[in-house]
């Protein structure tokens, strides 16, 4: 790698990025990844344990919807994602 250049997944390229929102703050994403593997890759963990629909740690709100596993959904460009504890869950 040179100076002045990112290394990307394989088989990527920058312009297939996009951003949704979590808590407010812009997180990047690339199409396919789920909401837990884009928060995990932008230091922003969401609460997380299987990571195969399992143990319902990762609930989050999506566009105001409860109860969304944040390990088994897309990120999708735009969408607004709340993250804080509690608020997610279908307690
Ligand atoms: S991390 Fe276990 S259901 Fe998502």
């Amino acid at each position: 790698m040179t100076a002045g250049t990112r290394r990307l997944p394989a088989g990527r390229v920058e312009s297939e990025r996009f951003t949704f929102l979590a808590d407010g703050v812009p997180v990047p994403a690339w199409p396919g990844e789920s909401i837990a593997a884009a928060l995990l890759a932008a230091a922003r963990s969401p609460a997380y344990f299987c990571g195969m629909g399992v143990c319902r740690e990762c609930f989050v709100v999506v566009n105001g919807e409860a109860g969304v596993r944040a390990c088994m959904t897309p990120a999708t460009p735009g969408m607004k994602v709340d993250t804080l504890p509690r608020r997610g869950s279908q307690a």
